[in-house]
This record gives structure tokens, sequence and C-alpha cells, in this order.
């Protein structure tokens, strides 16, 4: 009997964007994180962009209270262009109206952080059964295939979960979601076991979840069934490890540098890392960091 492969394709995002971001407050008592400016872009239109150019253009963001300024950003500004236009700095008006043609985006509130699983969840009806991706709205990942596209290839061959996973130091493990598995394929790792937030010494890997996943509409039925953790929030982590009793789950070992914006020295290394990285800034801003270190450590 002829056994047809049904190749299921990745058409939608849902990018949870409604966290506290306790970890940078008071600058997130009204400024959403994700709308911290690596330079002059918001962190979540760098997470956009990334969906965008891995061909999907269906995007639903998580949000919460005093996150509006994120449906702001992506909406048309009238004024603004019209401003623009009068003056015309058409190299501006045209930065300006790509943001809000980027992508079709939808929007729906979580009510309460109860977690990333739960943030998730909010999105079930949106999603429907298909297969979906998920980026954290504070996570950006800098790399020439965009990571959610290097995940989504692989999904397209292994029709399961594809978690986006990279090692990192063991004194940093209990800050992710840690992932026992094994190597099955060149940087693809069938998954055995997964800890959210594991202590240091109790770690069974130094491999990390990094806020990139591709994930089928099964991921739903757990989350209803995944109860909170000590702090009262849903982990998708956990609700992941349910689904490994009856469906493969895989990592992949994505190439590309991550950057949590969340976190104070991730934030300014994307601060620093794309100033460097920019035509535009980066002869200025290596002469003034050099005259920091007094010559000492003079960058080329
Ligand atoms: P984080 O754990 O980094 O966000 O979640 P947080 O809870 O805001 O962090 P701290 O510890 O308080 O600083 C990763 C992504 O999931 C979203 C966040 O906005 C972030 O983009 N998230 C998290 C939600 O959408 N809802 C939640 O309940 C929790």
């Amino acid at each position: 009997m002829c056994r047809m492969l049904i190749r299921l394709k990745i058409k939608k995002a849902v990018i949870p964007a409604a966290g506290l971001g306790t970890r940078l407050l008071p600058v997130t008592k009204v400024l959403p994180k994700e709308m911290l400016p690596i330079v002059d872009k918001p962190t979540i239109q760098f997470v956009v962009e990334e969906v965008v150019n891995s061909g999907i253009k269906d995007i639903i963001i998580i949000t919460g209270r005093n996150k509006r300024a994120i449906e702001d950003h992506f909406d048309k500004s009238y004024e603004l262009e019209a401003e623009l236009e009068r003056k015309n700095n058409i190299n501006l008006l045209e930065s300006v109206k790509k943001i809000s043609n980027l992508a079709k985006l939808h929007y729906v509130r979580q009510k309460e952080s109860l977690g990333l699983g739960h943030a998730v969840y909010c999105a079930k009806s949106f999603i429907g059964n298909e297969p979906f991706a998920i980026l954290s709205g504070d996570d950006i990942i800098k790399s020439g295939v965009p990571c959610i596209k290097q995940l989504i290839d692989v999904f397209e061959e292994y029709n399961s979960c594809i978690l986006g996973v990279q090692k990192v130091l063991d004194e940093e493990i209990h800050k992710y979601g840690c992932v026992e598995c094994d190597l099955v394929s060149e940087k693809i790792y069938k998954v055995k076991n997964l800890f959210e937030k594991p202590k240091s010494n109790d770690a069974l890997s130094d491999i990390a979840i990094l806020g990139r996943y591709v994930v089928t509409s099964e991921i739903f039925s757990y989350l209803e069934i995944t109860k909170p953790d000590s702090n009262g929030e849903i982990q998708l982590t956990d609700a992941l490890k349910k689904m490994l009793e009856k469906h493969d789950v895989y990592a992949y070992n994505f190439v590309g540098k991550r950057y949590d914006i969340g976190d104070k020295m991730g934030y300014l290394s994307a601060i620093v890392e794309h100033a460097l990285s920019r035509e535009d800034l980066k002869d200025d801003f290596k002469k003034y960091l050099n005259s920091l270190t007094y010559g000492a450590h003079a960058l080329h």
C-alpha cells in the first residue's frame, strides 16, 4: 500500500509579549520590554521581521496591560506619514510605511501573566488545527537564515514539534528549559526529557531552549492539563514534557546568536553589537568605545 506523506506547512506564528518584564523594572512599569529599542528599532520588530523573512504572514501577538505601544508601533501613522511627505523625507517615510505593511498582525490579550504556556494557549482559536511557530517577543536571534526558518525546515522533514536549542554554560542552565536528548542527525536531537529551569546541580544537560519553537496543535490539549508551577505560571516546557509521553519531540541546534532583551546584560550586548554592525554607526561608535578604553584594548 502506498503511504502518502502529508507535508504540513507552517502558516501562522505566535509571539508571546505579555510578560511583566520584572528583571527590567522600573522601565517596564509602563514600557513593554518588547518595545525596548536596539538603537532605533524596537525589539519586537526584529522578531516580526524574522517571521516574515521565514515566509509567514499571519502573526498573533499576545499582549497585556501596558502593552498598547506594541499595537501602535505596527499601526499606520497618518500624521507622521503626512508630515514626512510634506518635508519630502522619502527614506524615513518609506521605513515608517514599511512597518505597518510588514505582516497581517492580530492581537489577543492575556489578562494575567500566568506564564508562557498560558500565553500560547490564548492563541488557540486563532491557530485552530495547524502546526505553528512560537517566538518569544523579547529574544532577538541574529543569523543568516532566520532562526525560525531553520526550525521550519526541520519540521517539514520530521512533522513533529521542534525546539530551538543551543548549549549554554553550566551555571546558566537554571534560567532555561533544559533538554535531555540524543543526537540523531547533524544538529538534530531526539528529546528524551525536559525540565523547566533546573537547579544547575540537577541539570541533566547543558542544552537549553532559547525562545523558538515549531509545535503541532496537539500542544493545546497538553497545555489544558498542565498545572501551574510553584510561581503560579503554566510553563510551555511542562506541557511539552507531557506531550513526550505520546509524541516525538525533536530539538534543533540552530545557527545564530541569541540576545535575551529581558535581561540587562542581554539587552546591553544586543545594542552594542548591533551598533557595531551598522554601516552608518560602526566607525564613530568604535572610535567612541576606543576612547573609553584609553586605547588600551583598541577595537579594529
Ligand atoms: P519571560 O519569562 O522572559 O518574561 O518570557 P517575563 O515573565 O516578562 O520575565 P521577568 O522574569 O518578569 O523579567 C518570555 C516571553 O514570554 C512572554 C514575555 O513577554 C516574553 O516575551 N510572556 C511571559 C507572556 O506573554 N506571558 C507570560 O505570562 C509570561
